[in-house]
């Protein structure tokens, strides 16, 4: 059967992530993969990670299954600290997942098993592994408009192609940090997109994967709540890789919902049905050591101190690049670059100007122009804009 393989093409974030580490540049500069760095290029194991990581060794005392749902507690615990009003048992359950990719993939399983007819909306654009995930399980996809170089999503738009969407379809909508714009709604706004999204009878389907680095954790985590208490159903998929920064620890969540609503119990068999269909039953260490942080206030506060330091940064970086860039092109305008939330921001490029910065600058994006700026030395953000408009 092997002879029969033929090349694929390999998703664009992953192949420029590989190009980037086999570049032997010096000065490269690594705008890829969604992956914080500290102005020194490296990407830190948090203090409280650390420190949970070492009680978890000294105090573990088997290696036996964590179970197919894997770490009630952690799941608990992380699904409080986002949706602090939601009691976990009774108007949220859910699963320990592989990753915030594992939970889109288990969460979209979930949503074809309980509804075979639902359609899944994208953003345009949106994170490619969306797509991939949603092909792979068979999902139809339908795409509605999102905006790449303004300061605001229209929602008016939005709404207006969600008119073709049939009861029952599915929304995915980006918490924050939207991925690969930066650009998120304001609160109000997105509480307008939900409102629409619930009166066309459709279920949103928030991909929570960067709370904590917009515009801190509890309000974050509050845009979250914001669809929570507007829809009656939604499915959440969250992330631990970036706001702990276990990135190759693979640990998320999937979560189904529902206030106060009793027919959410009977979802549970379906969750736990289709993990153990896939890997069966998740690793341990990264929800172990999540568990471990939330569920002392010492070293939550840590990591919560922690990944404030980080969010301000990457915010720095923002303001200093959007600045430089205005010096290098004036007649663009770049606020929305400063005013975007996160890593990510898009610039206006063709993928064979995105390829002639990486071969000639040695400055890698995604292809689609994304751009994380995570990595930014501040003091070089005139030496990288000169870069990235010299192909525009
Ligand atoms: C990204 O968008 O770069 C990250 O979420 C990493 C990934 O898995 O694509």
């Amino acid at each position: 059967m092997f002879e029969h393989a033929e090349a694929r093409p390999i998703d664009q974030i992953i192949a420029i992530s590989r190009a980037y580490a086999e570049d032997p540049r010096a000065e490269k500069v690594d705008f890829g993969i969604g992956v914080y760095k500290d102005e020194m290029g490296n990407t830190p194991v948090m203090r409280a990670v650390k420190e949970a990581e070492r009680r978890l060794v000294e105090n573990q005392t088997t290696k036996t299954y964590v179970g197919v749902g894997g770490d009630q507690r952690y799941v608990e615990l992380f699904a409080n600290a986002v949706l602090p009003d939601h009691a976990y048992g009774r108007d949220i359950l859910g699963i320990q997942s592989i990753g915030g990719s594992g939970a889109v993939r288990v969460l979209a399983e979930v949503a074809l098993a309980l509804n075979p007819d639902a359609t899944f909306w994208l953003p345009d654009p949106t994170w490619p592994n969306h797509q991939a995930i949603l092909g792979a399980v068979g999902a139809p996809i339908e795409r509605y408009p999102y905006v790449r170089f303004t300061a605001e999503p229209d929602i008016g738009a939005i709404l207006a192609k969600l008119d073709t969407a049939k009861a029952g379809d599915v929304v995915i909508i980006h918490a924050s940090c939207h991925n690969p714009t930066g650009i998120d709604p304001a609160l109000e706004d997105l509480g307008r997109l939900v409102d629409g999204i619930v009166g066309r009878g459709l279920i949103p389907f928030v991909d929570a994967a960067y709370i904590g680095f917009g515009t801190g954790w509890n309000r974050d985590a509050a845009r979250v709540a914001a669809v929570a208490e507007r829809a009656p159903e939604m499915l959440l998929a969250l992330s631990c890789s970036k706001n702990f920064g276990i990135y190759r620890e693979r640990t998320g969540a999937a979560l189904l919902v529902s206030r106060g609503n009793p027919k959410l119990a009977a979802t549970n068999s379906t969750l736990l049905a289709t993990a153990r269909a896939s890997y069966s039953m998740p690793p341990d260490h990264g929800a172990a050591i999540v568990r471990t942080i939330l569920d002392d206030p010492e070293l939550k506060a840590d990591w919560l101190a922690e990944l404030e330091e980080i969010r301000n940064r990457i915010n720095g970086n923002r303001s200093a690049l959007a600045l430089a860039l205005a010096r290098a092109k004036q007649d663009r305008d770049w606020t929305y670059i400063d005013k975007g939330q996160g890593m990510f921001s898009l610039l206006d490029v063709t993928p064979e100007a995105a390829a002639r910065l990486r071969e000639e600058q040695g400055v890698y994006i995604i292809p689609d122009g994304r751009k994380n700026i995570a990595s930014l030395d501040a003091s070089q953000a005139d030496v990288v804009a000169a870069k990235l408009v010299s192909v525009l």
